[in-house]
């Protein structure tokens, strides 16, 4: 269901008393990159350096003050698409005419952040109320390592330093069924987003955990309460 959809009918199931695995609010904020980094910060979760612009001329400004190579991301979105790597204040240039030509109101905010040099992979935990279910790598040449990309994923054992973070981003958003996505920088871990509606099958084939099996165990806590 498309994220718009289903965070109306989260809303209107809030209205009518029905209890929701997410709730609306934690739904709308990871949706979000905008509102879900400005929590993380709040939160004092490690997070990429990010600068909002809400005009074309701020953009390049804030990618100036971010430094190059940065990355432009749309403010909602998913599976790695309409994401730029840029490298230079030229092609920077031509990226926001075009992406100001397209005239959407979700390319007229130029979400921008540093690039992170990490491995060609990131990490990806997945929570499920106050438990870490199971963790990933997703690998791949391209820097965007989503699985729908055709990243590879690799069952991962979290340490506990991935596990206390994922868990703190996790409760920073209001907690519930989440897959939190870790990059590991020349710095140590930063969290750079948080799926309040987590696709599992690449996870569930990767490390044999139930995964399907633990969200449904979390719905009927819920629906329980
Ligand atoms: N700042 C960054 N530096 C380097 N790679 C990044 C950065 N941000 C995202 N990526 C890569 O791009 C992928 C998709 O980015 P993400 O912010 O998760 O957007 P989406 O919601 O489309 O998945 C990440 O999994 C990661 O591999
Ligand atoms: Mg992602």
């Amino acid at each position: 269901m498309s994220h718009s959809r289903s965070l109306y009918a989260l809303r209107f199931f809030e209205h009518y008393g029905v209890p929701t695995v997410n709730p609306y609010d934690v739904v709308a904020l990871c949706g979000d990159k905008v509102l879900a980094s400005l929590r993380l910060e709040e939160a004092g979760v490690p997070t990429p350096r990010t600068v909002v612009a809400l005009t074309p001329a701020a953009a390049l400004k804030a990618l100036d003050e971010i430094g190059y190579p940065a990355v432009l991301k749309p403010p909602v979105g998913s599976w790695g698409r309409l994401m730029a790597k840029v490298d230079d204040p030229e092609e920077a240039e031509q990226i926001i005419e075009h992406k100001s030509a397209l005239g959407s109101p979700m390319h007229s905010i130029f979400y921008v952040q540093e690039y992170v040099e990490k491995p060609e992979r990131d990490l990806r935990v997945f929570v499920v109320g106050d438990e870490i279910v199971a963790a990933m790598t997703r690998h791949s040449k391209d820097w965007r390592t989503n699985a729908a990309r055709g990243a590879v994923s690799t069952g991962l054992r979290p340490t506990p330093e991935m596990a206390e973070l994922a868990m703190r981003a996790a409760h920073a958003v209001g907690g519930g069924v989440l897959a939190v996505d870790l990059m590991e920088s020349p710095d140590g871990l930063v969290v750079h987003e948080v799926n309040p509606t987590p696709e599992f099958r690449a996870l569930t084939t990767a490390t044999g955990v139930d995964v399907a099996g633990k969200i449904v165990d979390f719905v009927m806590e819920i629906a329980r309460r």
